[in-house]
């Protein structure tokens, strides 16, 4: 990016760590969007379909893999950014007013889906060095052991699941 060539960015003490959000702060928001919109691993929950929504989708996602199911913040990691492309797209791509999110477990396995009302299907694209979009579902076949999108009456749901060691 021009100006910014060999300019390193200041880093805070600490590296990446000390830029997130404390643990107990992680927890406060999860648990406050759960008391808000709901609980995706109990029942679909849905969200608006505005920009904000995909920082809402991860706190959720964020507080269930690690409060309610009991895995590592690695899992949660990896979790949290395929939900946060999912959710993306749902916003971006479909013009819906909402879309669901819900979150299962299963023995060995998480799957997350992500509902909208269109019908048009996500394309995994090519993906060139220099390509600034089109990267979400790469990440998303990438990380996640399965994926896919199932047609419904009205709309699809867009799924991931991730093969965990049960706890
Ligand atoms: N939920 C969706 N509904 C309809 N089309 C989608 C959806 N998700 C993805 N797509 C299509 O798949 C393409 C690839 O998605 P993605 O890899 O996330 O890249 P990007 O979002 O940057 O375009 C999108 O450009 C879009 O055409
Ligand atoms: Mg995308």
């Amino acid at each position: 990016m021009a100006g910014l060539e060999g300019v390193e960015q200041p880093r805070p003490q600490g590296g990446a760590a000390a830029v997130r959000p404390t643990a107990a702060l992680e927890d406060e928001q999860g648990l406050g969007a759960v008391e808000e919109y709901g609980n995706p691993a109990e029942a679909e929950v849905t969200l608006p379909s505005m920009p904000v929504s995909a920082g809402t989708a991860r706190r959720l996602a964020q507080y269930v893999v690690i409060r309610f199911w009991g895995f590592s913040p690695q899992v949660a990691e990896h979790t949290v950014l395929l939900v946060s492309e999912l959710v993306g797209n749902a916003v971006r791509h479909t013009g819906a007013r909402s879309f669901g999110l819900r979150m299962v477990r299963r023995r060995g396995w998480i799957r997350v889906e992500v509902r909208d009302p269109s019908r048009g299907l996500p394309c995994l694209m090519p993906v060139q060095e220099l390509d600034t979009t089109g990267r979400g579902l790469f990440l998303v076949d990438k990380l996640s052991d399965r994926w896919g999108a199932d047609l419904l009456p009205r709309g699809k749901i867009t799924w991931f699941e991730m093969r965990v060691a049960d706890r």
